[in-house]
C-alpha cells in the first residue's frame, strides 16, 4: 500500500493560487502564512495526477462530456460515503458549487422573494441571495459552550413570518463545524416539507467527518425528495477546488425542471476536459488516500486543540465534528476587533478569515484551516501565541 507523506512542505507561490498568489489583490501584506481559503497544502492522489498528466500529454482539448464509466463510479461513491441510492437522471453537473447555488436562488425563487440561512455560515449564502435581489432571512446557530445547534422554533417562525422559498443547508456546516445529525435533519427537512420550502443542502465537507461522527445526506430521506436538491463535489474531498465540477442531484421532477431552466440561462454548457477526468479518477481511485488524509487532519485538529488549551488562554477551540476548519473564539478575551486582527495579521502574520464576514453572528472569531503540514500549523500556532501575548 503506497503511503502519502502529508508533511511534506510543497511551495504553492507562483501557481496562480487563490491562497498564495492573491495578498496584494485582497488588501493583504506579503509574506503571511494563509490559512484562509478552504483548500489543502496538500498534493491530491498520485493517480489522480497521473490521470490528468496523461489526459494533458494526449493534447486535445476539444468539448468534453463526462466519461461513461463516470455515473456508475459516482453512484458507488454516493452510496458508500453518503448512504444513498441515486439515479442518473437527478445529476446536473455545474462548474462549482457557489454557481450551483446562485442557481438555485433563482430557479426556486423569485426577486424579493425570502431566503433563509443559519450564519455563522459560508459568505457566499448570503452573497448570492442578496446580488440575486431576494431577501436574507437569518436563523442565527445556537452556540452552547463552543458547541453549536439549532433553534428550530426560530427557523419555522422565520419561515412562515417571511414567507420563505428556499432554505440553504450547510450539511456538514462550515464554518462551525458541525456534522449535523438525523434527528437535526429530519426535523429541518419535516419544517420545509410542511411549509413548503425547497431545501438545499450543500454537502461539499461531507468526507471530512471525524470519528465519533456520521454524514447525514439529505439523499437519504425520500420523503424530502419534493422538496430537496443536494450538492456534492470531489473539489473539497481531492483538492480540486481549481478543476470547478460539481454534481448536482434534484430527484424531483419538477424542481430538477426549473434548476436545469435557470442552467440553460446562464449559457454553460460543456464543463472543462480536466475536471472530468479529475473527477473520474479521484471517486475511481482515491478511497485509500482519502483514508489516509483523514487520519492526518484528525491529528491535526488534535494537535491544535491540545496547543491552544495549553498555550493561547484567550483562545476557546471546540474541536469540529468535520470540515478541516477551525472556529477560534476570542469573545471572552476581552481583545477587541482591532486589537485582534492586528494580534493575527500584524503581529502572528497570519492570514485567517475573520469571522465577521460569516454574519454577525461570528463576530469575535478566526476561522483557520488546518489542511496544511503539521510543521507549518505549529510555526502558525507558535506565532498567533506570540502575537496575542505582544498585545500586552
Ligand atoms: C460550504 C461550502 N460550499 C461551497 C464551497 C465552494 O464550492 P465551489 O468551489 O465548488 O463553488 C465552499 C468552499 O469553501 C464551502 O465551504
Amino acid at each position: 500500500m503506497h503511503i502519502y507523506n502529508f508533511d511534506k512542505v510543497v511551495d504553492r507561490r507562483n501557481t496562480g493560487s487563490l491562497k498564495y498568489d492573491c495578498a496584494a489583490e485582497r488588501g493583504m501584506p506579503d509574506g503571511l502564512i494563509p490559512l484562509w481559503v478552504a483548500d489543502m497544502d496538500f498534493p491530491t492522489a498520485d493517480e489522480i495526477v497521473r490521470e490528468l498528466t496523461d489526459r494533458a500529454a494526449h493534447g486535445i482539448f476539444g468539448y468534453s462530456e463526462p466519461y461513461r464509466e463516470y455515473f456508475g463510479v459516482l453512484r458507488s461513491w454516493i452510496s458508500e460515503y453518503f448512504c444513498a441510492d441515486v439515479e442518473k437522471e437527478w445529476l446536473i453537473q455545474t462548474p462549482g458549487i457557489v454557481f450551483a447555488l446562485a442557481n438555485a436562488v433563482k430557479a426556486f425563487t423569485k426577486e424579493n422573494e425570502a431566503v433563509i440561512i443559519q450564519p455563522p455560515v459560508y459568505y457566499p449564502f448570503s452573497e448570492i441571495t442578496r446580488v440575486n435581489g431576494r431577501r436574507l432571512i437569518v436563523n442565527n446557530l445556537v452556540n452552547k459552550d463552543g458547541v453549536y445547534g439549532i433553534d428550530f422554533e426560530d427557523f419555522e417562525k422565520k419561515i412562515v413570518e417571511n414567507d420563505v422559498k428556499l432554505f440553504l443547508l450547510c450539511n456538514p456546516h462550515n464554518p462551525v463545524g458541525r456534522v449535523w445529525t438525523e434527528d437535526e435533519l429530519t426535523r429541518l427537512g419535516g419544517i420545509c416539507l410542511r411549509n413548503n420550502v425547497v431545501a438545499v443542502s450543500d454537502e461539499i465537507h461531507a468526507n471530512f467527518v471525524y470519528k465519533g461522527h456520521k454524514h447525514v445526506s439529505f439523499l437519504s430521506f425520500p420523503e424530502f425528495f419534493p422538496i430537496s436538491a443536494v450538492c456534492t463535489s470531489p473539489g473539497k474531498t481531492f483538492n480540486l477546488a481549481g478543476l470547478q465540477l460539481s454534481d448536482i442531484f434534484v430527484p424531483d421532477p419538477v424542481l430538477r425542471g426549473k434548476f436545469l431552466a435557470e442552467h440553460r440561462k446562464s449559457g454553460y454548457s460543456q464543463l472543462n476536459s480536466f475536471a472530468h477526468a479529475g473527477a473520474l479518477a479521484a471517486y475511481k481511485f482515491g478511497g485509500e488516500w482519502l483514508r489516509q488524509l483523514l487520519a492526518y487532519l484528525e491529528k491535526n485538529r488534535g494537535f491544535m486543540k491540545k496547543y491552544i488549551d495549553e498555550n493561547i488562554p484567550a483562545i476557546k477551540m471546540h474541536p469540529p465534528e468535520g470540515t478541516y476548519l477551525a472556529w477560534l473564539d476570542f469573545n471572552g478575551s476581552g481583545i477587541s476587533y482591532c486589537k485582534r486582527r492586528n494580534a493575527v495579521v500584524d503581529k502572528a502574520g497570519l492570514w485567517l478569515d475573520k469571522g465577521e464576514i460569516f454574519g454577525e453572528a461570528g463576530a469575535g472569531f478566526e476561522r483557520l484551516n488546518f489542511a496544511c503540514p503539521r510543521s507549518v500549523l505549529e510555526k502558525a500556532l507558535i506565532r498567533l501565541k506570540d502575537g496575542i501575548e505582544k498585545l500586552k
